[in-house]
């Protein structure tokens, strides 16, 4: 061969073999409960859909559920502890209490799972499998996710806004370095914010920029769209909406609320987005670049987004011997 033929074999392998030493080892496997278990992901997501039928909107939640289990302590299924009298967990954080849903279906999987196979599926795989499940039951994104993560035994309230999950009001540069810790990228982040194309965010989420925009009180932050910033006037308003309590809701998408499509890119794109986390991914060319490359090309989003969960879902996971298997995925195991 020539040199000019020999140069891009070179290249790749260079490549493979670089990739190959940055990345730590695979320690997930698709199939991971193949022998152990091999109804276990059928099993969740029948949860998933009795869960549906119940409340359409905790596939939402079950998305979300697993992006914030991700980024406390790893995809460990902390999310998942309750509270005890000596400790305050995840699960009360602002971030998710009373916010997150879901929890049920993931009880619901678990016990189905307990009387199937005892003992031998992590809670922190089923809301693996379970935020997969919502995605794909709200329109169409199917992925096989690596599986084999156990679970957690500690929970920590005041970890969970510590630099971990980011904030609403977050802008470009914070979000960026969010994920950065995380191991995500800058593009990552910007796939993933597509979750936002489903599901709903409570008023006091974004009534900060309706009425007291930078501090000022009675602006409204120009960069949302004027009509739109007046349909969410009415919805939520001012003062009482400012309340963490307050359960008024509106949906993240408001032109196609219920379906896991790319309408989120678009919204971004026309200014029609409630929370700044979204519009302020338009503040650099090269991420307002992603935003339109999603909005234009829906399935390669689609396969991105897919990638970038299966990413998420290798956060910090604790495997092999590490941890344990939860037996009530709200509670460790008691010490025998
Ligand atoms: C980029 C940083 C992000 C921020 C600041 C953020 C923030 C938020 C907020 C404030 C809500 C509304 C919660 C409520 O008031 O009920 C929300 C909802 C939601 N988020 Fe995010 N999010 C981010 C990224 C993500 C990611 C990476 C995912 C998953 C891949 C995700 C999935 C969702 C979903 C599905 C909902 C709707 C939940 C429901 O309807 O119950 N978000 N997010
Ligand atoms: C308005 O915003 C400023 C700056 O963020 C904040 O200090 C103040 O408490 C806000 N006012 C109200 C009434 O929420």
């Amino acid at each position: 061969m020539t040199r000019s033929t020999w140069l891009p074999f070179a290249m790749a392998a260079l490549v493979v073999a670089s990739v190959a030493h940055a990345s730590p080892p695979a320690k997930l496997k698709v199939g991971f409960y193949k022998h152990s278990c091999p109804e276990a992901e059928e099993i969740v997501r029948n949860a998933v859909r009795r869960g549906l039928a119940r409340d359409p909107g905790v596939g939402a939640g079950l998305i979300r559920m697993h992006f914030h289990d991700c980024f406390v302590r790893g995809c460990d299924s902390s999310i998942l502890i309750n509270s005890t009298p000596g400790n305050r967990a995840e699960k009360d954080s602002v971030a998710n209490n009373p916010s997150m849903r879901g929890f049920d279906v993931i009880d619901d999987a678990k016990a189905v799972l307990e009387a199937h196979c005892p003992r031998t599926v992590s809670c922190a795989d089923v809301v693996a499998f379970a935020a997969r499940d919502g995605a794909y039951l709200a329109g169409g994104i199917e992925y096989q996710v690596p599986s084999g993560r156990r679970d957690g035994r500690v929970s920590i309230e005041a970890e969970v806004l510590n630099n971990n999950v980011p904030a609403p009001t977050d802008r470009l540069r914070e979000l960026i370095e969010s994920f950065k810790r995380k191991g995500l990228s800058a593009d990552d982040m910007v796939t993933l914010s597509g979750a936002h194309t489903i599901g709903r965010s409570h008023c006091s989420s974004f009534t900060q920029r309706l009425y007291n925009f930078s501090g000022q009180l009675g602006k409204t932050d120009p960069s949302i769209d004027p009509a739109y910033a007046e349909h969410l006037k009415k919805r939520c308003p001012w003062p009482s909406s400012d309340d963490q309590m307050d359960p008024t809701v509106v949906p993240l998408d408001p032109v196609t609320p219920a379906s896991f499509d790319n309408q989120y890119f678009k919204n971004v794109l026309s200014h029609k987005v409630v929370l700044t986390s979204d519009q302020t991914l338009l503040d650099s060319p090269w991420t307002a670049g992603i935003v339109k490359f999603n909005s234009a090309v829906e399935k390669a989003w689609q396969l991105k987004f897919a990638a970038s969960m299966i990413k998420m879902g290798k956060i910090e996971v604790l495997t092999g011997d590490e941890g344990e298997i939860r037996e009530k995925c709200f509670v460790v195991n008691p010490h025998y």
